[in-house]
């Protein structure tokens, strides 16, 4: 078995292949060939796998959620930290005795992590049960790769950087048939200085708005009730994001919008005030500001200071006063002294978010602050993170108990972990709310009092 780099075959007839070779499986087999997408990571690679399963659906294959029951094995990997990587790491090391059993089965890693060359020239050398390792620009590229492995047994390596048709039709596989999530755009210009995702997921490029809401148009017919529109800097999306946002809004139908995530040196006025006036766009604003002190924002290349931050909430709440900001924050970037992390403590006080995703830094390879002097052990960091999430508890239990007494409308989600019939759903802020109710309300609104708020969650009643 020969290692080559991806060479294209021709996409049609390489689909051709595809189509033969599923029908052909289906016949010997009585089923057709069993395909394994895992995606890691953010929402974007979420998209980015239902969109593989898409075009592999395409093709004649079905899904499995169990790897022993496989023939196609993908996972769809994210970088943004070591530990991501690790666990993919260690996902490969056990599919290999799989592989010895099943020789046939065809193991792929894609995604943000696959499109680094230092990570697919280990696996090429340590991981050689692997058949394909493709980046972040192949997708379109799926059928031409899975030919050459199945027709020639050869490994495919593609870690290419090529334009991307982002305007495409879409063949996306949702398995939520109520949440959709919709890119409208790809990559990032931002290279914040501890982050991997400008090297893995190139420049930023926009999808058009005709294309974005013919997308939603079609989601909303078939029923979708919440629209989740991503990018890594969606307010940066190059043909206007408040007016794609007024747009959405004058759909015709019963649904939600939400997007994510908005960098804060973007985050115009002309944003919050067109939020504030629409009719489904969720007052909640996903406002990412990684630290609370001015010196750690400027080492960490993010262009704005805590009181410009501040300056977007405080307009917002002036306006709205019980708006919802949630928000990512690093925790022992490199050069950090506990004063400044203090800081940062300060600002979830101040800024009373519903919800923090914070994270210990994790040095990436490649990146500027990969060169920065750290002196903090990760113990030490560990202790601070605790410390953070603490704050942030008795912070939000409070501040949670503003729904109290009031009435949201809650996507119905599913069974509830409080205990038998109950349901979970998040209201429009993006809160998780748990009430007693029948399983045929999964994937409506419901409306529902609030008669208890938690650290982390409110529960009511149906009303
Ligand atoms: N583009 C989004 C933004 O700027 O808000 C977020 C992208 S990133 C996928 C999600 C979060 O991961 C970031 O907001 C940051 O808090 C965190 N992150 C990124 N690189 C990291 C690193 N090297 N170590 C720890 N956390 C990191
Ligand atoms: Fe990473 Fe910064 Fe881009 Fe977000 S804006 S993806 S944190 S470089
Ligand atoms: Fe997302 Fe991870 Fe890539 S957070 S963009 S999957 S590095």
């Amino acid at each position: 078995m020969g290692d080559c780099v991806n060479n294209g075959a021709n996409t049609d007839s390489a689909r051709s292949f595809l189509e033969a070779y599923t029908f052909r499986f289906k016949a010997e087999n009585g089923h057709a060939p069993l395909a394994y997408v895992h995606s890691f990571g953010c929402q974007q690679n979420v998209s980015d796998g239902e969109r593989l399963m898409g075009r592999l659906a395409a093709v004649g294959y079905e899904f499995t959620k169990d790897t022993d029951c496989a023939d196609l094995i993908i996972l769809n990997t994210c970088a943004v930290r070591e530990n991501a990587e690790d666990r993919v790491f260690g996902n490969l090391g056990q599919l290999k005795k799989l592989k010895q059993h099943k020789p046939d089965l065809v193991i792929g890693v894609c995604g943000c992590m696959a499109q680094q060359q230092h990570v697919a020239d280990k696996i090429k050398e340590a991981y050689r049960h692997v058949d394909l390792v493709f980046g972040t620009f192949a997708y379109n590229e799926l059928y031409a790769m899975l030919y050459e492995v199945l027709n020639s047994r050869k490994r495919i390596f593609d870690q290419s950087e090529r334009p991307l048709d982002i305007d495409e039709k879409f063949v996306q596989l949702r398995e939520n048939k109520v949440q959709a999530f919709v890119p409208i755009m790809y990559g990032c210009n931002n290279f914040c200085t501890y982050c991997i995702v400008p090297y893995v997921r190139g420049r930023e490029r926009s999808r058009s708005p005709g294309s974005v809401l013919n997308e939603v148009k079609e989601l909303v017919s078939q029923g979708y009730k919440e629209i989740t529109l991503l990018g890594q800097n969606v307010n940066s999306y190059s043909y206007g994001f408040p007016e794609l946002l007024r747009s959405i809004d004058a759909i015709e139908g019963d649904f939600r919008i939400r997007f994510m995530s908005s960098h804060p040196k973007d985050a115009s006025r002309d944003l919050i005030d067109t939020i504030l006036s629409s009719k489904k766009i969720c007052k909640q604003l996903h406002l990412p500001v990684q630290s609370g002190c001015d010196r750690i924002l400027k080492a960490m290349n993010r262009h704005y200071t805590v009181e410009q931050y501040l300056d977007i909430v405080n307009y917002t709440r002036e306006k709205k006063p019980d708006f919802s900001f949630t928000t990512d924050l690093i925790v022992g970037f490199p050069g950090e002294t506990y004063e400044e992390f203090c800081m940062t403590k300060d600002l979830i006080r101040q800024v009373r978010y519903d919800n923090i995703y914070s994270f210990v830094y994790s040095k990436r390879s490649g990146t500027v602050a990969a060169g920065f002097e750290d002196s903090i052990s990760d113990k030490q960091k560990g202790l601070w993170l605790r410390e953070l999430l603490l704050e942030q508890r008795e912070t939000s239990s409070r501040w949670l108990g503003r729904f109290v007494g009031r009435v949201c409308r809650v996507l119905v989600e599913g069974e509830g972990r409080t205990g038998e019939g109950y349901l979970t759903g998040k209201n429009d802020e993006g809160i998780i709310v748990e009430f007693k109710g029948d399983i045929s309300l999964k994937g409506q609104f419901a409306e529902i009092k609030i008669t208890k708020a938690m650290n982390w969650a409110l529960s009511g009643e149906l009303v």
